[in-house]
């Protein structure tokens, strides 16, 4: 019965590191084991989500050593199947990524078909086509994609929608193709340009990374390398929206502001003062934010990923928000959690229609996935009096020490395992 308990009402103050991103993460370490040689990844975020996929490679046959903090050594040469179908795999999304990997190195995958957030149909047409195209035979049976293939040939792929999964799962694949691959309409989002590099970093040659056409010319192997990853951009976009929320002033450290602009801009609209840095971003609230229109967008338009946490600060700003998800069909099921909470927020298809209130009330809510989570603990966090929020395995598949980091931000919260770790929070902070 793991849950947070927060007292709201505290601005919070002072700086706090980002953590590596996770879902770069997901796509780096499935990358890391299409070589035989070793690969070390630095910045790996202690996360859940993170932990389950070094498991599911682990179980395989690869060498994964865990070294100080955040540095991941993987060997991919003692691989010795290509089934992957324990039960970490099944609790993650980007367990699919392993599909472009070991179809890329031994033609031949056999991955349990994805889990993850709850956030609508998440189909993954987009990767089977683009595997199809490069020459693999797909099926899926028994709850499992199987992907076969001889040499894979290079070709031209055009995506029928923006997906990030499936242009990382094109390009982990394509790496080892015979030939030149175009990947068109690509997704365009950090954490692919950061799996390019590391490819690259492993002697693929992949071009355009970042721009909706890339061009992988397959190479016949991969080597070994050392590869840092980049900022969480949804970590950082989650601390700005605390400090707005609850009217403090955070300086979010170790980030490439340039990632965060759709975030900041936003919050600018609603009268948050943003300071940037070459490394740092310094969100000042303010105690009279105004409402504001958000659209969720591909890369560099506002991320979904952010979409709830966003939410939370229109709930508190004065006027009429509107907020649209274009991304995923669901993602507004924390709404009802936040409404518990005195928000005034109504959903009508893909829309919320937010009427700013001056003050939400802490309630006990669940953290419905992951964004959807952080978005509880914000609105806790703002909110007068104790919130507790269940369901807060969802928030440790993402967040590495959120607690704690929030703790150092001068936040009340506590991360509970009984009752009596509720009343003890409680009888300390008053
Ligand atoms: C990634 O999911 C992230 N997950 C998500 O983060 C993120 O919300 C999403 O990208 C968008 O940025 C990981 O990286 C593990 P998509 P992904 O393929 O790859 C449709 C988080 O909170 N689509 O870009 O699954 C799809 O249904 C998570 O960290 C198809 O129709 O997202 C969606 O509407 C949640 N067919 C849209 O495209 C496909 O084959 C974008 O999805 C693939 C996608």
């Amino acid at each position: 019965m793991e849950q947070y308990i927060m007292k709201g009402g505290v601005p919070l103050c002072g700086e706090v590191n980002v953590a590596g991103a996770k879902n770069a993460a997901l796509g780096i370490l499935a990358g890391a084991i299409m070589t035989n040689e070793p690969v070390i990844i630095d910045n790996v975020p202690r996360v859940q989500d993170i932990e389950f996929l070094l498991d599911a490679i682990s179980e395989i046959g690869a060498v994964v050593e865990r070294r100080d903090g955040n540095r991941v050594l993987i060997n991919g040469s003692t691989i010795r199947k290509t089934m992957v179908d324990n039960d970490s795999i099944r609790k993650i999304r980007g367990g699919y990524y392993l599909v472009g990997a070991l179809l890329g190195k031994y033609h031949h995958a056999e991955v349990d078909l994805p889990g993850g957030c709850n956030i609508g149909s998440r189909p993954i047409d987009q990767h089977i086509k683009g595997f199809r195209a490069l020459g693999a035979d797909v099926k899926i049976k028994n709850g499992m994609i199987i992907a076969h293939s001889g040499r894979l040939i290079g070709t031209h792929i055009y995506m029928d929608m923006v997906s990030v999964g499936a242009t990382i799962n094109i390009m982990l694949a394509a790496s080892l193709a015979e030939g030149k691959t175009i990947i068109e309409n690509a997704a365009k989002e950090p954490h692919v340009v950061d799996v390019a590099n590391m490819l690259n970093t492993m002697g693929a040659n992949i071009k355009g990374a970042g721009t909706d056409v890339i061009r992988i010319q397959g190479v016949p192997a991969l080597h070994k390398c050392e590869y840092s990853i980049i900022p969480d951009q949804i970590e950082a976009g989650t601390f700005m929206m605390a400090a707005a929320a609850t009217r403090g002033d955070v300086t979010v450290k170790n980030v490439i502001p340039k990632h965060l602009e759709s975030i900041s801009s936003k919050l600018r609209e609603v009268g948050c003062e943003i300071v940037e840095d070459d490394d740092a971003v310094r969100v000042i609230g303010c105690n009279h934010m105004r409402a504001t229109h958000v659209k969720t967008l591909p890369y560099p338009g506002f991320p979904t990923d952010m979409q709830p946490q966003m939410s939370v600060v229109l709930a508190l700003a004065e006027g009429t928000s509107v907020v649209t998800e274009s991304i995923f069909e669901n993602r507004y099921k924390y709404v009802d959690e936040l409404i518990r909470m005195g928000a005034n927020i109504k959903v009508e298809g893909n829309v919320a229609i937010i009427d700013g209130v001056p003050l939400m009330t802490g309630a006990r809510v669940l953290a419905t996935d992951l964004r959807a989570g952080a978005a509880m603990v914000i609105a806790g966090l703002a909110a007068e009096g104790y919130t507790i929020v269940d369901e807060i395995s969802h928030i440790e598949r993402g967040y590495e020490c959120l607690v704690e980091k929030l703790s150092g931000l001068g936040a009340n919260i506590c991360r509970a395992e009984s009752e009596r770790d509720l009343q003890k929070f409680k009888m300390k902070v008053g």
